[in-house]
């Protein structure tokens, strides 16, 4: 046997700016320069469209900053723009799409794509790069609150498959990621709050300061309050990009995902709901089914579970949705989330919860008449709360 270490090494990059094409912002083309080698970039760029109907001037906006950098930055053709949203990653038409746009403009692993949309937007876009010339230099300029706390400074792709999420797909640390805040402003309010639950996941596993931080700021990150909501997605970003860096495991090599915590629930109930239920709004949910969970099997205090719950809602998810309940031949079809989320990750199934704020641990295990249970105080939380309203 031959045996040698291979060591890889690489920067993430990730850079928090305002209107980036703006005439003076040299951000992006800073850290484009860092790649270093002779001559003009070449850059092709994608936009989400749904990016589109509120940054009215942005195509143009890109290519005017592109052509005031040329000879050092060569925009190969006018930016492409393609549906975003969940349903782009169960087109698969759209890869083939994205390959030919490469191979028909020369871009090669010298060159850059520029993906400009929100998290599914990007995990397409990255998807197609990743596998085009076996891997070519990403730039991702995440769109919406979600991709810039979370996804989008992150280090996968994928698209869905087989009807699973992120079925394909690879790991790739993108060449940059540049987080125009300014971009939050055209977001629908759903979108604009999805970024705050997964501030909240980030704080439950990993920092309990900033927990407290977002407890504090309930009330303004509830009525999406600029300021309070660019500040938790700074800090969620970063915390997210720390846990990659010092995990030791950033392509999750292990079994282990904890900025998976809540997701086993939330990507069947997106699924399940036909994508009507956001990630963002099933993370909530699957969060609120694992707090349970862990209250009712003894590893999180009652105090504990409850105040979380209440931080979920205080910011204005629900902790329900009825398609939790659907069944088949007799079943319930979330249940099925378990089995997913085992084969996806391989080896045996490894649960991330959350036994005290901050702290995280595993488990292999997950009793299934008690999530069951857990379910059906969520239904009935649910509608006391209702009544309580009305
Ligand atoms: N790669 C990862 O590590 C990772 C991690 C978490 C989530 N994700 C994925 O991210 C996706 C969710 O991403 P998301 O929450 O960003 O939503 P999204 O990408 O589905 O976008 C939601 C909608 O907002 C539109 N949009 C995007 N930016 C906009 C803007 N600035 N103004 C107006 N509209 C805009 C999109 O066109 C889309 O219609 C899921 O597919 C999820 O699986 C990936
Ligand atoms: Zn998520």
């Amino acid at each position: 046997m031959i045996e040698r270490p291979i060591h890889l090494e690489s920067a993430h990059r990730v850079i928090f700016t305002r209107d980036v094409f703006a005439p003076g912002n040299e951000v992006l083309g800073d850290v484009l320069s860092r790649a270093g080698g002779k001559g003009a970039h070449r850059v092709l760029a994608f936009v989400d469209g749904g990016v589109i109907g509120g940054n009215q001037t942005l195509l143009r906006d890109i290519v005017a900053w592109f052509s005031a950098r040329d000879g050092e930055l060569d925009l190969v053709s006018t930016p492409m723009v393609l549906p975003g949203g969940e349903a782009c990653k169960n087109d698969w038409s759209l890869v083939p799409e994205i390959w030919s746009a490469i191979n028909d403009n020369g871009i090669d692993r010298h060159s850059f794509v520029l993906a400009i949309g929100g998290g599914a937007f990007l995990d397409l876009v990255g998807f197609a790069a990743a596998t085009a010339h076996r891997g070519i230099r990403l730039v991702r300029m995440p769109t919406t609150s979600l991709s810039q706390g979370d996804g989008g400074v992150g280090v996968k792709n994928g698209v869905n498959y087989f009807g699973k999420k992120n079925w394909v797909g690879s790991f790739a640390v993108p060449f940059a990621v540049v987080n125009d805040l300014s971009f939050l402003a055209s977001l629908p309010e759903r979108a604009r709050r999805a970024g705050i639950i997964e501030a909240i996941k980030v704080a439950l596993i990993r920092d309990r300061e900033f927990y407290a931080e977002l407890e504090a700021g309930a009330a303004g990150l509830r009525a999406l309050e600029d300021e309070i909501l660019e500040e938790v997605i700074r800090r969620s970003a970063e915390i997210h990009v720390d846990h990659i860096a010092t995990s030791g495991d950033p392509f999750e090599l292990g079994s282990a995902r904890p900025l998976d915590f809540g997701h086993w629930v939330a990507h069947k109930l997106e699924q399940v709901s036909g994508f009507r239920v956001g990630h963002g709004e099933a993370v909530a949910i699957g969060m609120a089914v694992d707090l349970i969970y862990s209250r009712r099997v003894g590893l999180m205090s009652e105090e504990d579970c409850e105040r979380v719950l209440k931080l979920i809602e205080a910011v204005g998810f629900a902790t329900y949705d009825v398609d939790l309940d659907r069944a088949e031949a007799g079943s319930p079809v979330i249940l099925l989330g378990l089995d997913e989320f085992r084969e996806h990750l391989g080896g045996e199934l490894t649960i991330t919860l959350v036994p005290e704020i901050g702290r995280k641990i595993e488990v292999n295990e997950i009793d299934r008449a008690e999530v069951l249970a857990a379910l059906a105080e969520l239904r009935e939380r649910h509608s006391s709360r209702v009544t309580t309203l009305y």
